[in-house]
């Protein structure tokens, strides 16, 4: 058997991972359902740190969520303005101090880096739950294990991505991990919204087919898997530029009536109005599927990151 490539990671950046890291990592992801239902206690002496310093619903429950399905753990914040970071306290000193209480970290900020320095300054392993416009690669993870348990493959597929292509961190974080397929991509934003220049540079790097366009209405028939996101209003430079793209795509019934049956409709959510709720009824919608794979998803990250199965 092959050496867990997880053990005492950081799990960053989705650069960091190869084709065949993210393989053996959806493959053990695939057998946390039976461990979910029956309770482990394979992490039963760890504690995970959970510091999130940006709102979260998802993400934060469900590290909280796959950590005590392993018999782990958590203690942490999310309401920073009630930590000593309130008081003038730096990052880093909030940081080292939670590292002497834990054995893990998993950490929100807006700042772009900041996992990444947690992770230098730390010697515990670090989790990146969202670093700025710039990465969430377990997000991505648990999107690529929604394609792979919804389709069954991954090669082959056309994806389109929609949305906020500049300022979304889970289109930034997917990308390296869709590279590794024959998949073509259709990029579709505003004008204002297109795909960062690095994430271009990967794409023409690794020659992957893919095309950029405003419209979304016309591509829809040709696509497998739609990525809906959110246009990420708390990035932008000024409310101004925000209005102007404001509600730019609203995917209703009616523009999905010449889809394939089966599309795979996925949101990281939180949604604000991209998605109508009439979708939702549709077997293409999995948006809300999404969240319980990734639970699974981070049982499985955190038990390989302790070496634990
Ligand atoms: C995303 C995020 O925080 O980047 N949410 C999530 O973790 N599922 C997407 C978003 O906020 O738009």
């Amino acid at each position: 058997m092959m050496p867990n490539p997880f053990s005492n990671r950081d799990i960053i950046s989705t650069l960091d991972f190869s084709k065949v890291d993210i393989e053996y990592l959806l493959e053990v992801a695939g057998r946390m359902e039976d461990i979910a239902r029956q309770g482990s206690r394979v992490l039963a002496n760890k504690i995970l740190a959970s510091i999130f310093l940006e709102p979260s619903t998802r993400t934060r429950l469900s590290f909280d969520a796959a950590m005590k399905h392993l018999g782990g753990q958590v203690i942490g914040f999310s309401d920073w303005d009630k930590s000593s970071l309130k008081k003038g306290e730096t990052l880093s000193d909030t940081l080292k101090v939670v590292q002497g209480y834990s054995d893990i970290l998993v950490i929100r900020s807006e700042w772009e880096g900041a996992a990444r320095y947690a992770s230098e300054i730390l010697d515990i392993p670090v989790i990146n739950a969202g670093s700025g416009a710039q990465e969430h690669p377990t997000q991505s993870f648990l999107d690529l294990m929604t394609i792979q348990r919804e389709r069954h493959r991954l090669d082959g597929l056309t994806v389109g991505i929609c949305g906020d292509l500049t300022y979304g961190r889970t289109v930034h974080s997917l990308l390296p991990l869709l590279v590794n397929y024959d998949v073509k991509l259709k990029l579709i934003s505003p004008q204002q919204l297109k795909v960062r220049r690095e994430d271009k540079m990967l794409l023409e790097s690794k020659n992957v087919s893919f095309e950029e366009m405003e419209a979304i209405d016309t591509v829809i028939p040709s696509l497998d898997v739609l990525y809906m996101t959110r246009i990420q209003r708390e990035r932008f430079r000024s409310e101004e530029e925000f209005l102007r793209v404001k509600g730019y795509y609203v995917l209703t019934s009616s523009l999905l009536k010449n889809a394939r049956k089966e599309l795979l409709v996925m949101h990281p959510l939180p949604r604000i109005n991209e998605i109508d709720p009439s979708v939702d009824v549709l077997p293409q919608a999995v948006y809300f599927k999404q969240p319980r794979y990734g639970m699974l998803l981070r049982m499985a990250l955190l038990g390989l990151i302790f070496d634990a199965f």
